[in-house]
């Protein structure tokens, strides 16, 4: 029974059309200079806003939040301005959309951010991220040592992701998604191998959350907390070294804070990179503590994301790369048409470059 995906659900005030949300997707093809979100990004949103809700590509907070060139941010005023062409459009074709705020925390290089990164603690793991080469132009380089955050590099990013927020909603986004996932600024305070701080940011399981819940505290007082979602990816180790032994306890701890708060939503991201199998039993776990909205991304099929929403371990299912190659997934999936493959050819345009696998894939036509 596939039908759940196309019921309708209210996220705090705004109604979702169908359960479906586009997953967040980095794709690298802004203005130059400044990152500025531009018409064809537009235009990409719009052939995929049959999705229930559009969750943005990540979007740096600050330049010092950057890790990746050619990422969009939402931190000027040009940003604000080049964002508001991509959420009328999401609008105007019936869709909502929540923008992802990214801090990258140490998977980031100075070339690229101007800055010396940020982390939990000055521990760098062996790990490569999309910037300026010596030699010209853009590919992949290796990250830099990063700087231990003080209280005041926390209190500073905490007012980034804050005044981040209000100029999402200034650029007429229906929400905000932190990024607390896949080895960023959050993910690397949650984790002992990355966080060996004997602040009250480290140490204690309570401890190594407070910088994401103090965050969100202060980003739902400033925008409302209807309009304020997470997502975190217990289960994937992209960013780090090992699997660490206490993120499920943790991230359980964090959703225990998370219920009163009462956010649109908490995105859990699986099955990308290096990942985990995600137990059922886990599921069960996190509704014992958890009973508002969950969305869950990762390798899903129209089967397999119907099951999740049946069992209702899941309100909202994402996908990903099925969006890159199938603009219409919604129609391709209510009328069981075929899917466009992901293939050799689509990861090829994956990052930066122009129109060409970014907005020319068609939509299905029935014979
Ligand atoms: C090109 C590409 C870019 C991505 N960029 C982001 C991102 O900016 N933020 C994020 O949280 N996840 C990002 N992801 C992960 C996706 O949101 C999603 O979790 C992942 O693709 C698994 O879902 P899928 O199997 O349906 O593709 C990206 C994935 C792809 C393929």
């Amino acid at each position: 029974m596939t039908t759940a995906l196309f019921q309708p659900i209210q996220l705090g005030d705004i109604t979702a059309t169908n359960r479906i949300a586009m997953a967040p997707m980095t794709r690298s093809r802004t203005t130059q200079p400044g990152d500025v979100p531009n018409e064809m990004m537009a235009t990409y949103y719009k052939q995929r806003a049959n999705a229930g809700l559009i969750v943005t590509e990540g979007s740096p907070i600050s330049a010092v939040g950057r890790g990746y060139s050619m990422t969009p941010g939402i931190y000027t005023q040009d940003h604000i301005d080049g964002w508001k062409k991509v959420t009328s459009a999401i609008h105007e074709a019936g869709s909502k959309a929540f923008i992802q705020l990214w801090h990258v925390g140490r998977r980031s290089h100075s070339t690229i951010s101007g800055e010396q990164p940020l982390a939990p603690s000055a521990i760098k793991v062996p790990d490569q991220v999309f910037g300026p080469l010596p030699e010209g132009g853009f590919g992949m380089i290796e990250t830099q040592e990063p700087k231990a955050m003080t209280q005041q590099d926390i209190d500073n990013t905490i007012a980034d992701f804050v005044q981040a927020a209000k100029n999402s909603i200034a650029a007429g986004f229906d929400g905000v998604e932190i990024h607390a996932a896949h080895g960023y600024l959050f993910d690397t305070f949650m984790r002992l191998e990355s966080n060996q701080r004997d602040d009250q940011y480290g140490g204690s399981q309570e401890n190594r959350i407070r910088f994401l819940s103090e965050t969100l505290e202060a980003v739902c007082d400033a925008i409302g907390s209807d309009k304020v979602a997470v997502r975190v990816s217990p289960h994937v180790i992209e960013g780090f070294a090992d699997e660490d032994p206490e993120i499920i306890e943790v991230i359980l701890k964090a959703l225990e804070k998370m219920q009163p708060m009462n956010l649109a939503y908490v995105h859990f991201s699986e099955r990308i990179s290096r990942y985990v199998e995600v137990p059922e039993s886990f599921r069960k776990q996190v509704r014992e503590v958890y009973s508002n909205r969950i969305m869950v991304a990762g390798k899903l099929t129209k089967e397999s994301a119907a099951t999740l929403l049946n069992n209702q371990y899941a309100d909202l299912v994402a996908f990903g790369t099925p969006y890159v190659t199938n603009p219409d997934l919604v129609q391709r999936f209510s009328n069981d048409w075929p899917l466009a493959e992901f293939d050799a050819d689509a990861r090829l345009t994956l990052y930066g470059g122009d129109e060409n696998g970014y907005i020319d894939y068609s939509e299905y036509q029935p014979a």
